[in-house]
């Protein structure tokens, strides 16, 4: 495909397109034929352009005087994505999914290696994703500032979300803020920095300038002042000061070990505790099964579960479910779905076309019962459904749901799979693995698999868009439209998107 194609099939902007007329001279021999470089002048300046021009040609690089449709790279400094995606569009040309946009950092480091080096996040101005969206409808009405940040939804259901996230900087930090207020239960001010994080996550480009956010949803005046304080000095104050807070830190600890939630935290900070180890060891102290389990294998669950753990546990999953229900289906959901590397647990979701209602309410202790018989089971606690056909979907977008489930704490044996820990205990040939198990009727599968592939934001978006957009409520066993008083049934997560009027968005676009 032609990666640089006219926006709009009208009367052409006239450019050189010759070849040229862009030809160096003296001419430098060209070394990496594949790549046709562009230095951008705006915001570098024309003095510095012709600088890194001409040690780029010198590098063997070939670079073009003017924006040809031979282009592969452009390369710009100071720019944000925003800013070159517009510059292009004046320009009356489209990024293709081919055209690659890059800081000049980019440049520099493939200079000084002598050789193009690896595009990463870090280079990339505009995320490849968004391009291929931005080449396939080009804008039909003119706008002044970029169309990309001015279409950009409230609600993280209409937005995709990779795990490519080009503003980490600002995330890491809100998301520290969320989790301060979290803990000091402000609730309202907990959800404005998630919501933040969010949107930012879903940009295609780094926000570099406070003219980047205008037109951004979701950011209030608290979260533009940590945005404007990071851009200026590289981190904020206020972050800062709650990393070195001690409730901040004890909670953090605290809330780590399985079991342990806001309450039991408040309850050890205000007893003086700061320490696991003295929490151990306290014999006053009361713990329920939950938290014993999370104190002694605490080491482990800490410590990420990697994908091929995931897929190890998998393995032990399908053997265990197929040897009472053959025609069972079972899906990994949770983050893992979503394409993540790394995971806290290891989510499925079980469903059977089959089996009589006994057969269904059976199946999770038959598994743990042969799990136990194995010795595979460290702890695990078995939650009754309390599902009822008719009950109308929770309006509640942070509600629990009422699938029978699991939640347990698996011995993985290291011969499945060799996560290449050196940290382990001498001796131990095994991982101790959160996993969380769901049942759910064969009919409801659709609504159960959207709902536990999250995130947990994407979820109470998608709820909340369902309630305010579309007077319907969703949740994770039903979609009921209030207009049409009635249930709509979906055999798919495409014809739940559908029956909502939104565009489907795949579950590793759901990392909102
Ligand atoms: N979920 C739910 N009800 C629960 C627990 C979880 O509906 N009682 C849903 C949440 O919407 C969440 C998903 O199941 O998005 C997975 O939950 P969880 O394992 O906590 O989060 P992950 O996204 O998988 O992240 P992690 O990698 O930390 O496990
Ligand atoms: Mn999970
Ligand atoms: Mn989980």
């Amino acid at each position: 495909m032609d990666p640089l194609q006219m926006a709009h099939s009208g009367p052409r902007k006239k450019r050189p397109r010759q070849m040229g007329a862009s030809m160096p001279f003296p001419p430098h021999d060209i070394k990496f034929q594949d790549l046709v470089l562009y230095i951008l002048e705006k915001k570098m300046g024309s003095t510095r352009r012709a600088f890194l021009m001409e040690l780029a040609r010198k590098k063997g690089f070939r670079v073009e005087n003017e924006l040809s449709d031979s282009v592969t790279h452009i390369v710009a400094e100071n720019n944000s994505g925003s800013d070159v995606l517009e510059w292009l569009q004046v320009q009356n040309v489209k990024a293709g999914s081919q055209l690659e946009l890059l800081d000049v950092s980019w440049l520099i480091e493939s200079m000084g290696a002598g050789k193009p080096v690896e595009m990463t996040v870090k280079h990339q101005l505009v995320s490849p994703m968004v391009k291929k969206d931005y080449s396939a409808s080009p804008n039909p009405e003119p706008q002044m500032t970029s169309p990309l940040v001015k279409k950009i939804s409230q609600y993280a259901c209409q937005r995709r979300t990779t795990l490519n996230n080009f503003n980490h900087i600002f995330t890491d930090a809100f998301e520290v803020l969320a989790e301060n207020y979290e803990f000091r239960e402000n609730e309202a001010s907990c959800l404005a920095f998630m919501r933040a994080a969010s949107v930012l996550k879903s940009l295609p480009f780094t926000i570099i300038s406070m003219k980047d956010t205008e037109g951004i949803p979701c950011l209030g005046d608290k979260v533009k002042c940590v945005i404007e304080e990071i851009i200026e000095d590289g981190e904020s104050s206020e972050v800062k000061a709650v990393l070195n807070d001690e409730r901040y830190q004890s909670f953090k600890l605290f809330t780590s070990v399985f079991g342990v939630g806001l309450k039991t935290s408040e309850k050890w900070f205000r007893m003086g505790f700061r320490t696991l180890s003295k929490i151990m060891s306290d014999k006053t102290l009361k713990f329920t099964p939950m938290q014993k389990a999370g104190f002694l294998y605490y080491e482990d669950l800490v410590s990420c579960v990697t994908r091929a753990e995931a897929e190890a546990v998998g393995v032990l999953v399908k053997e265990a479910v197929w040897a009472f229900l053959p025609d069972a289906f079972v899906t990994m959901t949770g983050g893992f779905r979503r394409g993540k590397k790394i995971g806290h647990d290891v989510d499925f979701l079980i469903t059977s076309p089959g089996p009589t209602d006994e057969d269904e309410e059976q199946l999770l202790p038959k598994v743990m019962n042969l799990w136990q018989r194995k010795g595979l089971v460290l702890y695990y606690d078995l939650v009754e459904s309390t599902f009822e056909k008719l009950k109308l979907p929770s309006r509640n977008v942070d509600a629990l749901d009422h699938f029978q489930k699991c939640f347990l704490i698996l011995k993985l044996h290291h011969q499945t799979v060799d996560s290449g820990r050196c940290s382990q205990q001498e001796g131990k040939t095994w991982k101790a693995i959160r996993v969380d198990l769901v049942m759910c009727p064969y009919e409801r599968r659709a609504f159960a698999l959207l709902g536990w592939t999250g995130s947990r934001q994407f979820e109470r978006d998608i709820r909340r868009y369902a309630t305010h957009e579309r007077k319907m409520i969703l949740d994770n066993h039903a979609l009921y439209d209030k207009t049409k008083k009635k249930f709509l049934r979906a055999e798919s997560e495409e014809e739940i998107f559908a029956h909502l009027g939104l565009d489907y968005i795949e579950p590793w676009e759901r990392n909102a």
